[in-house]
């Protein structure tokens, strides 16, 4: 890595260093409220774009370009590796589907580790032809964290009650143990093989684990979450936790080890940073934390929530981001105005 990047706003903050202002990039930042993004997308269906390299990589950059953010994140899916595992997916009009997912034991036959070079060279290939057109960008890779990866596995589709997970989960308790490490080993390689082809940070993305129980938590969760954010961190890159809706059990995520928890909209971020440091297991730093429908209100109330939620992050360990995705109905003169706040801050 060159120096430059190594001493880039985004990394000093992850390491926990002070930053001037805070690094800003937004999840979902690539995506449909991009007129560019959505030109490209009339040509491609959405797992082409994905598995297309010189796409990906132009539509991981259109953000950078247009809005000067302060990291790039990869264009792919969490979905993605799931193919990779043995269990092809279709994007619809609605959403994620799996076909065939996991609902027996039986099924677990089909989920398997993969060799990221062979399965996803595609990833590998788009982070490849981003390193040089990024400069002193850093770049961000990604999954899903394996509970949230297992519930796409065994739902086959973004759930509303995740009854079938935890049903799995409560009658094949030791098969679920097993579908869970499964994808944990699966995706240690995986997010391994995207540091070696060129990421700086990698984020785990576990956009659903705000749905179990504190004991489901403990039994079923944690082990493969902190197992793989452990062996992440060998590498020496930051290692990035997003736990969406998990702000009443941080308390217990900040024993996952991460170098930098994701927060989101729910809890001031000064609240959700003394609440991690009761029991985290190492110093960190936080990002967050802007509700994403504060981008649907004026200028100046965008102005005013983006200061607070800088003031609250502090002057070191804190990265500026929504939390949550961005939503494609979101104007581009609100991301301006986000821009301007938190640069002038
Ligand atoms: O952040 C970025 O800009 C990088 C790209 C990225 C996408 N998905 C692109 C995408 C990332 C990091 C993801 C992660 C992802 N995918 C998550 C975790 C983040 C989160 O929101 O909690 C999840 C749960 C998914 C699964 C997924 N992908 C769903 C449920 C959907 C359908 C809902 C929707 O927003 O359309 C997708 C589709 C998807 N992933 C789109 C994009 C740009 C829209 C696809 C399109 O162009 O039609």
């Amino acid at each position: 890595m060159t120096a430059s990047r190594a001493d880039s706003l985004f990394l000093r903050a992850c390491r926990g260093e002070a930053t001037p202002r805070p690094p800003l990039w937004m999840m979902r930042q690539a995506g449909r409220y991009l007129p560019e993004y959505r030109e490209i997308r009339q040509g491609v269906s959405f797992l082409e774009l994905c598995k297309n390299p010189a796409l990906a990589a132009e539509v991981t950059l259109q953000p950078i370009r247009r809005f000067g953010f302060d990291a790039a994140i990869l264009f792919s899916d969490l979905l993605v590796p799931l193919e990779a595992m043995g269990l092809p997916v279709e994007f619809t009009e609605q959403g994620p589907t799996l076909p065939a997912p996991v609902r027996t034991p039986e099924d677990l036959a089909r989920v398997h580790r993969f060799d990221p070079a062979r399965e996803t060279s595609f990833v590998l290939e788009t982070i490849s032809r981003l390193r040089p057109a990024l400069g002193d960008t850093p770049l961000i890779g990604f999954a899903g964290a394996p509970f949230t990866v297992a519930t796409y596995a065994i739902e086959g589709k973004t759930s509303k009650t995740f009854a079938e997970t935890k049903k799995f989960f409560y009658r094949h308790p030791s098969e679920a143990h097993r579908l869970l490490a499964t994808i944990g080993e699966a995706t240690r390689a995986y997010l391994e093989a995207q540091l070696d082809a060129g990421a700086d940070a990698v984020q785990l993305f576990d956009s659903w684990v705000g749905v179990v129980s504190a004991e489901d938590w403990a039994e079923f969760v944690f082990p493969p979450t902190a197992a793989l954010i452990a062996a992440l961190r060998a590498r020496g890159a930051p290692v990035i936790y997003f736990g969406n809706g998990a702000t009443t059990i941080l308390d217990r995520i900040g024993k996952l080890g991460a170098d930098v928890y994701g927060i989101d909209w729910r809890l001031p971020l000064d609240e959700a940073r003394a609440r991690l440091a009761t029991t985290a297991t190492r110093p960190f730093a936080v990002q967050g934390n802007l509700d994403p429908a504060v981008l649907l209100a004026p200028a100046e109330i965008i102005a005013a929530r983006a200061a607070d939620v800088v003031r609250r992050g502090g002057k070191r360990g804190h990265v500026f981001n929504l939390g949550h995705g961005i939503t494609p109905e979101t104007p581009l003169a609100s991301v301006e105005a986000l821009v301007r706040a938190v640069h002038a801050a």
